[in-house]
């Protein structure tokens, strides 16, 4: 069974679907709130452990009951919560999301406990893979670049100031359009695979500039986009950690984000291998 970590977030996700997402300055009524699990790490950490790796997360979240309603899907799949860490007066990190009806959202991140996780709160057990993202301090990602020695994924959202050292490190980066415009040509840093979402228009896989791959998205009835990228990343890291071929497993990886699309929340539309293998 793949061995994966993952270095990340925890939130709780506030979560509103709306007829249509707000301009600045306007209020719209009549949304539906429900309160979900999410957080990147979170959400990758449970995304791969549904498509049947063995999962260990890092991560921090508050001493409040948050934190037991943001672990409680985690919890139920059996992905080990042994490193979380519980920091006390800090809320656990709470994300506040307006969902439109075409499925497209925009999301505000209070990373509460997420802020605090440091180097110092655990030691890096084994694994065959890595994944992070950027909702915990670039320092604490810095300190297992060196340490961990199996294939190391860095999902660069969202965009943020990073060492080259990571991006040097890296396996696989996987980001969105927005985010590859906004680090640019530091993305040439890496010599590993560059993953690169196009929501609707699929994905394209990269190395040291050249093409390996390019997949259009699957036709799904989308609901809610949060979390489709988590999915993506995870099936992904798995795909090319088993060895799959590199347009097989971004193939792949765009029918696990097109699934997580199609149900409200991050976490609950999270797919199973055998949802995913029936599928493709
Ligand atoms: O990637 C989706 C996630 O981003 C949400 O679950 C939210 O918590 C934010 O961290």
């Amino acid at each position: 069974m793949t061995r994966i970590l993952v270095l990340g977030s925890v939130n709780l996700d506030y979560s509103a679907s709306v007829s249509r997402l707000p301009v600045p300055g306007e209020t719209i009524t009549g949304a539906t709130l429900e309160r979900i699990p999410g957080g990147k790490g979170a959400n990758q950490a449970l995304a791969a452990q549904r498509l049947g790796a063995s999962v260990q997360l890092i991560a921090a979240v508050g001493n409040d009951a948050n934190a037991d309603d943001a672990l409680c899907l985690l919890r139920a799949a059996g992905v080990d919560l042994s490193r979380c860490v519980v920091k006390v007066e800090v809320p656990t990190g709470v994300a506040l999301i307006c969902v439109a009806a075409s499925g497209e959202n925009h999301i505000v991140v209070a990373p509460g406990a997420n802020a605090m996780l440091s180097p110092a709160d655990f030691e890096l057990p084994d694994a065959d893979a890595m994944i992070c993202q950027l909702e915990v301090p670039i320092a604490t990602i810095l300190s297992v670049v060196d340490e961990f020695a199996g294939f190391f994924c860095v999902n660069l959202a969202p965009a943020r100031e990073i060492d080259d050292a990571v991006l040097k490190r890296a396996d696989l980066l996987v980001v969105n359009e927005t985010e590859a415009a906004w680090y640019g040509a530091r993305l040439d840093l890496c010599s590993g695979f560059i993953a690169t979402t196009l929501g609707a228009n699929g994905a394209q896989l990269t190395q040291r500039g050249i093409e390996l791959a390019r997949v259009r998205a699957p036709a799904v009835e989308v609901v809610d986009s949060t979390g489709a990228g988590d999915a993506f990343t995870a099936a992904l890291t798995i795909a090319l950690v088993e060895g799959m071929a590199p347009a097989a497993a971004l193939t792949s990886a765009c029918a696990a984000g097109a699934l997580a699309t199609t149900k409200r929340g991050a976490q609950p539309s999270l797919p199973t291998r055998a949802q995913l293998e029936a599928f493709t």
